[in-house]
């Protein structure tokens, strides 16, 4: 039998379609539920500095109604820390934010914000949460990370994403990740992947024995508007499997 790789589906652009609006539709927790029915792993959410798309109520009634764990993504800042705290989901992912970018456009520069990092994140790993952060595919990044005593990273694979796009650079881009990823085992750090990920580019990331979670937002909630959010996780879910070795 292949290995279960979790599978975490992002649902902050349910928010961001509900927010342009106002009101509560699409409805958050339903998208939630939906998650949970569809057999994915986490439900992770991304409470911005800007609440952009999902915020501290979504987060409440989605902790408060599935019953699977959270993923909670936030910047390094004390605040965030702090509403990460009091919520108290199974995992966080520390990201870097920056409040003019469209998305998350990079990993986190841990090597350049290495004592920030420590004194902010002292609080979080006294508790029970499962502290990963969220980095490019680099060595000097993971070594940092490890040095920081965290034991889990998520790989951005954008730029991997963006050269299935172009179509240029693939194999570049997926080696750089797959040698990221055996550095970080040898390390004894376990590995997350997410960003950009897509029907078409996901079987090769799957495909890497390290890799223990993925976490798959906007290509999903954007097939989901023509095929249906359960169809869409579980289309994703049976290409994860098949590819999971
Ligand atoms: N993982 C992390 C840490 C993220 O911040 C995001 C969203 O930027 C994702 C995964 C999901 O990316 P996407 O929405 O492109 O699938």
């Amino acid at each position: 039998m292949n290995r279960h790789i979790r599978l975490g589906i992002n649902i902050d652009h349910v928010a961001t379609l509900r927010n342009a609006r106002g009101g509560d539709t699409p409805n958050v927790t339903e998208a939630a539920k939906v998650v949970e029915e569809s057999g994915a792993d986490l439900i992770t959410v991304h409470v911005r500095e800007d609440r952009r798309h999902i915020n501290e109520k979504d987060l409440g009634n989605i902790l408060d109604t599935v019953n699977i764990p959270v993923n909670l993504e936030i910047a390094a800042n004390s605040e965030m820390v702090d509403i990460a705290i009091n919520y108290n989901p199974k995992f966080v992912c520390i990201v870097p934010e920056n409040r003019k970018e469209i998305t998350t456009e990079g990993g986190l520069d841990v090597i350049n914000n290495f004592k920030e990092l420590k004194k902010v994140l002292k609080s979080i790993t006294d508790t029970e949460i499962n502290v990963s952060i969220f980095i490019d595919p680099d060595k000097e990044q993971i070594k940092a990370v490890n040095d920081l005593g965290i034991s889990t990273v998520e790989f951005h694979t954008g730029s991997y994403a963006n050269a299935f796009i172009k179509n240029r650079n693939i194999d570049k881009e997926f080696k750089k990740i797959e040698e990221n990823v055996f550095f970080a085992k040898e390390k004894g750090i376990n590995c997350h992947a997410g960003h950009g990920l897509t029907f078409e580019n996901v079987a090769k990331i799957a495909g890497l024995p390290h890799i223990i979670e993925l976490n798959i937002g906007h290509f999903i909630i954007a097939d989901s508007i023509f095929n249906g959010l359960q169809n869409s996780i579980l289309k994703m879910r049976n290409i994860i499997t098949k590819a999971s070795i």
